[in-house]
């Protein structure tokens, strides 16, 4: 069990998503200045913003509805070869990745390359990243939630701590190349949340395929899709789709201690103004 994480620079990760290799050949991707990336730390709704620009990139690219192609597009996942076939798609490349900011590939940001962020409230965060290591084999068996709700609170969890990752991203929030959305304001209202991140990519979308877009990224439609589009981790990506799940988890106790870190770590910053819970 203990194999199946080991560590980068200081950080964990998963070694058979996400082997040494790979990060080691992260630095040299060639990003575009048209491809449409998405970035999440874990658990904070990444294939839910996959899925929207999936849909809306298929909307832009043709008349027609192509079926939604497969996986995860994160680039730390992809290693040498297929990072050479990716130097050969065309673009629009829709791609995505849970890395911290300072070690996303430089020419993302020499390119200029919009980035969609999306963030969630660390309680549910937590609650979701709990599960999803509960559930996935290539994660370590978590001894129990305790444990589990130390290890994240420490940063000892996979692609690091989440407020390592709030904190920079809140020094990138007037970047014009950079969009930070919510988890919440998503689900609040997702019909809003693709008109703006249409409008971030430059593409242009009547209203009703707007409508359509949201209408295919609900939680309960990508579940439906979910066996075909995600295979055997159908099931823990798209587990409940809710904001709260933490107060059936969280003690009283654990509860407080994350208001602690929250309030010590974004209190007064705008990125926490937006991770409301
Ligand atoms: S991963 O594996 O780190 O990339 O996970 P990620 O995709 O970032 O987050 C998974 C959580 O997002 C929820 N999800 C959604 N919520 C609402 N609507 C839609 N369409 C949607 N798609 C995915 C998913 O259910 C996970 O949250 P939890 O709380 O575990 O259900």
């Amino acid at each position: 069990d203990e194999d199946k994480l080991y560590r980068y620079k200081g950080v964990l990760y998963p070694r058979l998503m996400c082997p040494e290799e790979h990060l080691k050949v992260l630095g040299t991707f060639q990003a575009r200045e048209d491809d449409v990336m998405t970035v999440a730390y874990p658990k904070c709704g990444f294939n839910w913003m996959v899925g929207v620009v999936k849909r809306i990139t298929d909307i832009i690219e043709s008349t027609g509805v192509k079926p939604e192609s497969k996986g995860a597009p994160l680039i730390e996942f992809m290693g040498p070869d297929i990072l050479k076939d990716l130097a050969q798609d065309p673009s629009p490349r829709v791609l995505g990745t849970h890395m911290h900011p300072d070690n996303i590939p430089a020419s993302f940001y020499a390119k200029k390359t919009k980035m969609l962020v999306i963030f969630r409230n660390p309680k549910d965060t937590l609650v979701s990243y709990y599960h999803f290591y509960n559930n996935n084999v290539v994660l370590p068996t978590v001894q129990s939630w305790e444990s589990f709700f130390s290890d994240f609170m420490s940063g000892e969890v996979c692609w690091g701590s989440y407020f390592d990752h709030a904190l920079a991203w809140e020094k990138m929030m007037d970047d014009p190349n950079v969009m930070i959305v919510t988890y919440e304001d998503i689900k609040q209202d997702l019909i809003q949340g693709i008109r703006q991140i249409s409008a971030f990519f430059g593409f242009s979308l009547t209203e009703a395929q707007v409508q359509h877009v949201a209408g295919e990224s609900s939680f309960s439609a990508m579940k439906a899709r979910a066996t075909n589009t995600h295979g055997v981790m159908a099931g823990v990506v798209f587990r409940k789709g809710e904001v709260g799940d933490w107060r059936n988890h969280f003690t009283p106790e654990q509860s407080k201690e994350m208001d602690e870190a929250f309030n010590k770590h974004l209190a007064g910053t705008r990125l926490g103004a937006k991770l409301r819970y």
